[in-house]
Order: structure tokens, then C-alpha cells, then sequence
């Protein structure tokens, strides 16, 4: 069955206003003829107005790289889901393992804003893996497991298709060390064998993202593992070529 492919790249806590507005500018043209591959970029909060701005009427879709599950309300330094709609911002990253380590992320939090983001129209990016450690002592299948089971108990059986989820393993996060095909298979099957457990329809149709170094040299091969549909970029997408080559990699 055909997903679409999607390529996302999370700047991360990178690019003022003028540079990101340099980056995406280098970025539209090289992109621009991409056909039937869907592409998003997640700027820090900061340029998110401007981006959503210069990506207008292009084939790039500005996504947001976290979000509050609430509406509104006394939470100094939040922004809501509602608040990313009104900029024009088509979707956001939950629970990034960088704000799951840094910023107390917690499965019980994320399974309050998966909805939120349903219920505004925002596209869910779900991050989830495994620490090296975790992999050593065998314990990846588990950890994803549990993750995707707290992560998602909020949500409908029925909205789970609209779940992008991405599987970003820990030790592979800006390390250059990039999972082998096999490893990054593997994981991705599992996360779609664990969401076919509540919803065969839904587990069918879901996005699921490898991330985790991915570059220029590396994404065809991963981009054309079985159940992987796409990629979740961070580095490799503060370059316009880079990540430019990665999203023509998706129309293989
Ligand atoms: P790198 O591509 O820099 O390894 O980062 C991956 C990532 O965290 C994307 O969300």
C-alpha cells in the first residue's frame, strides 16, 4: 500500500530570522519539481511566522518542533497547539528525545498532546527509541513497546493513521552513526506490528520516519527499506543541498 513519503528536517535550536529565511530560499528552488514527496521543515519557534510566510504556495509545509497540550493558560513559555494552527503551521515533533532528556518530556504528557495536535488539525510527528545502552541489554522491542503504548493510549483506534511516527534511535542522534538498514527495518516493522495490535487499518496507512544521521550519502538505502516512509532529518537539514538531495532520494 502506498503512504507517501515524507521528509522532514528539525532545525533544531538553530537559524535566526535572517538565516533561516537564506536556507529556505536556497531550499524552494531545489525542491520545487519533487513530485509526490511531501516535505516539511520545523524551524525553532522564533521563525515559524516568517517560514510559514516564504514556504507559501511551495511544497514545503512548516511543522513546529514541540508544542503545550493545553488550550491556554498560566504556562509561562508555552505555546499551544491552537497558537501553531493560527501561524499556518501544518504540524509538530512530540516528544523529541532531546526534550524527553532535557525538558522532562514524559509518555504521560505526550499522550496528552498527541491528541491535542489531532483536535487542532496539526500532523503529529511522534519520536520515539531506544538508548545504546537499551540496545545492548536487548531491550529496544521493549522500550519501543512501552513508549508507543503510553504515547498513544489517548487516541482513537481510528485517527491512528494520522500518526507520523518517528523511530530516531538515541545513539544515532547527531553521532554520525547512522543504523544499518537492517537495524532501522527492523525497528520500523516492529513499531507497525505494535500499532496493527489496536488497529490493522490504521497501522497500515501510518507514516513511520527513520531518523538519526541521516545525510545526503546514506538516505536511499534507508529510504527504501519496506516500511519506512520517510525521514526525519536534523544536521543534514540545515544544508538547502543536503537536504534537498535527501528529499530527491524519496522519489526513488
Ligand atoms: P541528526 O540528523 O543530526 O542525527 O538528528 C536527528 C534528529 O534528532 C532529528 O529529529
Amino acid at each position: 500500500m502506498s503512504r507517501g513519503t515524507l521528509i522532514a528536517g528539525n532545525w533544531k535550536m538553530h537559524e535566526t530570522v535572517p538565516e533561516a529565511e537564506q536556507l529556505i530560499q536556497a531550499l524552494l528552488p531545489r525542491v520545487s519539481s519533487l513530485d509526490g514527496v511531501e516535505i516539511a521543515i520545523c524551524p525553532p519557534y522564533t521563525a515559524l511566522a516568517p517560514m510559514v510566510d516564504s514556504a507559501r504556495g511551495s511544497r514545503v509545509a512548516i511543522f513546529a518542533q514541540n508544542m503545550h497540550e493545553s488550550e491556554r493558560g498560566a504556562f509561562t513559555g508555552e505555546v499551544s497547539a491552537s497558537m501553531l494552527v493560527d501561524l499556518g503551521v501544518g504540524g509538530v515533533i512530540v516528544g523529541h528525545s532531546e526534550r524527553r532528556a532535557f525538558f522532562g518530556e514524559t509518555d504521560s504528557r505526550l499522550a496528552q498532546k498527541l491528541p491535542a495536535a489531532l483536535a487542532a488539525g496539526l500532523v503529529p510527528i511522534l519520536c520515539v527509541g531506544e538508548s545504546e545502552a537499551q540496545r545492548a541489554a536487548g531491550e529496544t522491542e521493549a522500550h519501543l513497546r512501552a513508549q508507543l503504548e503510553a504515547d498513544f493510549a489517548a487516541i482513537e483506534p481510528a485517527r491512528y493513521a494520522e500518526v507520523v511516527v518517528a523511530y530516531e534511535p538515541i545513539w544515532a542522534i547527531g553521532t554520525g552513526r547512522v543504523a544499518t538498514p537492517e537495524q532501522a527495518q527492523e525497528a520500523v516493522s516492529f513499531i507497525r506490528q505494535v500499532l496493527a495490535e489496536t488497529s490493522a487499518a490504521g497501522a497500515a496507512q501510518a507514516r513511520l520516519l527513520y531518523g538519526g544521521s541521516v545525510t545526503a550519502d546514506n538516505a536511499k538505502e534507508l529510504l527504501a527499506l519496506d516500511d519506512v516512509d520517510g525521514a526525519l532529518v536534523g544536521g543534514a537539514s540545515l544544508s538547502a543541498e543536503s537536504f534537498a538531495t535527501i528529499c530527491a532520494a524519496a522519489r526513488q
